[in-house]
């Protein structure tokens, strides 16, 4: 066993290196609760950002000085890619974002189905794991059954959606973090249980990848997706293909890119170089918090501080978001429980809209989402999408406690009226 006690994060020095932070509405300090729709990002993602435009601006591949470090830009992105998603560089793949992307990968594994095969999705995604499913099972004759959510914690159920799995499951689609409800499902026994039935296991990581580690080749993932903006990065996606898969799924490619080997055969046109560039500052700033010999295993300590960090915030949260007097909070509740979800609760407030709730805190600088957040499965399980959804605070590594306690005083006299 482990005893080393890991050092906390230290959370003021942190906020610091992030200039929106010091952002007020009406002379009080703006609360980024808006995280789980994109988190703010750190002053090196912006200076790296700036300094691509100035010194390096140029397509790939040229015979001159500005291609050859645009290059070396996709060559380090991938490289903070593999770091970041236990990935080679070449199982990588960049887009526009998580979206776009796996419609894109949905597309291309489809083309290798049949009618009548069979994906499994979940209640508890994102649409964005569940949409490009629909399409392809339509486009391609494919049945999409779904797992269904317990409503009662928010959790998956296992036993039904183990239930769901058979010969002719092909693919297992599934969130490693719902950006609704915050739970975290077990993903070693989904995957099991999908690489049992010979299917693929194709993860959402955009949700979990600012509150956990991820890795795919430890955990056996075949696809994991997510999106840099979420995790202190520009606005970006990202694609990590087992290799054998990456190399082989049929991509729709210009010629003669169609050649090219691995994970980039899935990236169509010119990226955005600035945003890979600021994409690497974010994966360097995230290993900045942790300690150790190379940047993954800076990234590994790092996220054991932001763990820690984070469940204490949800501790703190759930034991006085469930003392304002009704609040509705979905989702786990149980402070014993506090490892099987991130930092994000939605709730409602008998007698008031969530778009109002998320009224009034953002006109005291308390940034909020209500609706639906794209997780739309979840929000009709729980029998809210016709009421306006849910509020939304998501907390990340720089939230306080002094926030998440001004966030529940402005509950309080919201309940109160
Ligand atoms: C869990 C989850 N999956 C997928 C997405 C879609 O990501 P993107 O905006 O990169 O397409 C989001 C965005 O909110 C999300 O939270």
């Amino acid at each position: 066993m482990n005893t080393t006690a890991i050092a906390p994060l230290d959370v003021a020095a942190l906020r610091r290196q992030f200039p929106a932070l010091a952002r007020e509405i009406d002379g009080r300090p703006a609360i980024f609760l808006d995280g789980p729709g994109g988190s703010q990002v750190p002053a090196s993602v912006i200076a790296a950002m700036v300094a691509y435009l100035q010194g390096s601006n140029a397509n790939l591949g040229g015979a001159f000085a500005t291609s050859a470090e645009s290059d070396a830009v996709y060559a380090a992105a991938r490289a903070a890619a593999a770091d970041l998603t236990g990935s080679l560089p070449e199982e990588i793949a960049f887009g526009a974002n998580m979206t776009t992307l796996n419609f894109q990968l949905a597309h291309a594994v489809a083309r290798t189905l049949t009618a009548g095969d069979e994906v499994v999705v979940t209640e508890l995604d994102h649409d964005g794991n569940v949409s490009p499913w629909l399409r392809v099972a339509e486009d391609r004759g494919l049945v999409v059954r779904t797992a269904p959510l317990r409503v009662g914690d928010g959790t998956l159920d296992m036993d039904a959606f183990e239930a769901l799995l058979g010969p002719r499951t092909k693919v297992v689609a599934f969130t490693l973090a719902s950006n609704a409800l915050g739970t975290k499902p077990d993903a070693r026994r989904m995957i099991d249980a999908a690489h049992r039935v010979g299917a693929l296991a194709w993860a959402d990581a955009v949700h979990y990848a600012p509150h956990g580690r991820i890795d795919r080749a430890g955990l056996g993932l075949d696809v994991v997706v997510c999106s840099p903006y979420k995790f202190f990065g520009p606005h970006l996606g990202l694609a990590a293909i087992r290799h054998d898969l990456a190399v082989s799924w049929p991509a729709d490619r210009v010629r003669p890119a169609d050649e090219e080997p691995a994970g980039h055969r899935f990236e169509t046109g010119t990226q955005s170089h600035e945003a890979l560039t600021g994409f690497v500052a974010a994966v360097d700033y995230l290993a900045s918090l942790g300690e150790g010999e190379t940047r993954a295993a800076r990234l590994d300590s790092a996220y054991e501080r932001i763990v820690a960090h984070e469940e204490a915030l949800t501790l703190h949260a759930l034991a006085r978001l469930t003392a304002v007097p009704g609040l509705q909070l979905y989702g786990i509740a149980d402070p014993a429980r506090v490892s099987e979800r991130t930092p994000t609760f939605s709730f409602t407030i008998e007698e008031h809209a969530p778009r109002a709730i998320s009224e009034t805190l953002g006109a005291q600088g308390i940034f909020t989402w209500d609706g639906n957040y794209y997780a739309l499965n979840a929000i009709r399980a729980l029998g809210l999408e016709a009421s306006g959804g849910a509020v939304r605070a998501g907390f990340l590594h720089y939230t306080t406690v002094a926030e998440v306690d001004r966030l529940v005083d402005a509950l309080d006299r919201i309940a109160a009226v």
